[in-house]
């Protein structure tokens, strides 16, 4: 069925260029800048460690032994309960959700690629009200180049991930690591250095409150791709004979890295200006744009190059979003690529209109629930509850359901008996009893 299968450097790129997307660059900085910065990163990193990374080599590991779409490979590796793994197709609803308000902030990006060429705002005031009036008043544009994303996620879905995604990804990502470094280093050299660092690494318990642990946690499964099947469904076209322990452990580690230097580059620059580092989700379209635009004409090149990376980065991830869906009606309703991705696409592009109108002034009260708007839901609702759940089942699938003896033929090879002990508590008892514990908390059931 995969005539092509990835190679151990193309299913790296692959997975990394999932990983590697707006929950790096662009959400990881903004939420960690609203929930205090020090804890919240080392909540996140330690969730990253104990259970993000055990999760991610469990579901490369039923991928690369199923070598199906996402159901069918729950269907296959447990057939006494086949009737229950079905729903598993929960995750694609995930990643309805998901990908709905991620397209709506690519459609922002493609907008400040063209802004970054032509006017960039002078100051931090004019890039906000470049920004608000964006995304509260100005529809038309927002809807223009949210089409125009939209269209480019699912023109190359349709053109098969293998061929040009790997292709592409093999030319950002390295692209996306250089520009990081050179603003990394130009961030070193600013003032703000030194207190982006302290911000990011020193405990401050005034900003954290009770619902910044789910944030974290919820957070460490987003931008590691995990809990919708799509670490399953690009593993399902991974060679056997891949050292799957390792190839897991450099993707974390690279987005994770990732994470951190963009991290310490956006609030060098932030404080350098004397910003606060929690303005919620414009961090990156109001404080940078003006900053690049402070520093001139390579300002303004760093820019285009800034937004130029940040849209390929996400488009790679978006991608990985639309894949398991389309995988599975192509293998098991049997559509061509082409219609299983036109399908998808127009129920994603239309739910993505309404989290796009949810943000703007003429619509946000009828699309408002609650303390939050359907834009903020959809994220909440995937990052922060669907994905954790779909990291438990995945946890309880491979931690119990499976066959041990197929687990240690797969793994032992890769680890020592003892990481594989350490490997498996994380899996059975440590990442469903924690997450449970965390989501139990914050929907009120319990108290810790
Ligand atoms: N990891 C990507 C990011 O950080 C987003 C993403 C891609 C994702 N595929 C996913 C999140 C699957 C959850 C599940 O931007």
């Amino acid at each position: 069925m995969h005539k092509n299968r990835f190679s151990r450097v193309g299913f790296i790129l692959a997975a990394a260029g999932s990983a590697v997307g707006l929950g790096n660059i662009w959400k990881f900085p903004y939420i960690a800048g609203d929930n205090g910065g020090g804890i919240f990163v080392l909540v996140y990193l330690a969730t990253v460690v104990l259970i993000g990374m055990s999760i991610f080599i469990a579901e490369v590991f039923l991928g690369s032994n199923a070598h199906k779409d996402a159901v069918s490979t729950f269907e296959v590796l447990a057939p006494s309960e086949k009737k229950y793994w079905k729903y598993s197709g929960f995750m694609f609803l995930t990643g309805v959700f998901i990908l709905s308000f991620y397209s709506v902030v690519i459609g922002w990006i493609f907008n400040y690629v063209v802004i970054a060429a032509t006017d960039l705002p002078t100051n931090v005031t004019e890039a906000q009200s470049v920004f608000m009036n964006l995304l509260k008043e100005d529809t038309f544009t927002q809807l223009f180049y949210y089409t125009l994303a939209f269209s480019v996620i699912a023109y190359t879905i349709s053109k098969g991930v293998k061929n040009g995604i790997e292709r592409l990804n093999n030319i950002l990502m390295p692209a996306l690591i250089i520009i990081l470094l050179i603003m990394l280093v130009y961030s070193m050299r600013l003032d703000g250095f030194f207190q982006a660092i302290q911000f990011m690494f020193y405990p401050n318990v005034e900003k954290f409150h009770s619902g910044s642990v789910l944030i974290a946690v919820g957070h460490a499964f987003f931008t590691l791709s995990l809990g919708m099947a799509t670490i399953i469904s690009y593993a399902a076209s991974l060679d056997k004979n891949v050292n799957i322990v390792k190839a897991s452990m450099i993707v974390v580690i690279m987005d994770t890295l990732i994470a951190l230097v963009a991290g310490v580059i956006i609030f060098s620059i932030i404080f350098n200006a004397g910003e606060e580092p929690g303005q919620g989700a414009g961090l990156v379209f109001i404080t940078l744009p003006a900053i690049f635009y402070q520093i001139g004409a390579i300002g303004n090149i760093l820019a285009i190059a800034f937004f130029i990376a940040l849209a390929f980065a996400a488009i790679t991830s978006a991608i990985s979003i639309l894949e398991p869906t389309v995988m599975y009606l192509i293998e098991r309703r049997k559509m061509s690529r082409k219609k299983a991705t036109y399908s998808v696409a127009v129920v994603f592009y239309v739910l993505g209109i309404f989290a796009l109108l949810s943000n703007t002034s003429s619509f946000s009260t009828l699309l408002t629930f609650g303390n939050k708007n359907l834009f903020d839901w959809f994220d909440f609702i995937s990052a922060s509850i669907l994905l954790p759940i779909g990291g438990i089942l995945v946890a309880i699938f491979v931690g119990y359901v499976l066959d041990k003896a197929l687990l240690r033929k797969a793994l032992l090879p890769y680890m020592s008996e003892t990481v594989y002990k350490i490997w498996l508590f994380s899996i059975r008892v440590l990442a469903p009893v924690a997450i449970t514990l965390i989501m139990l908390k914050e929907i009120g059931v319990i108290k810790i």
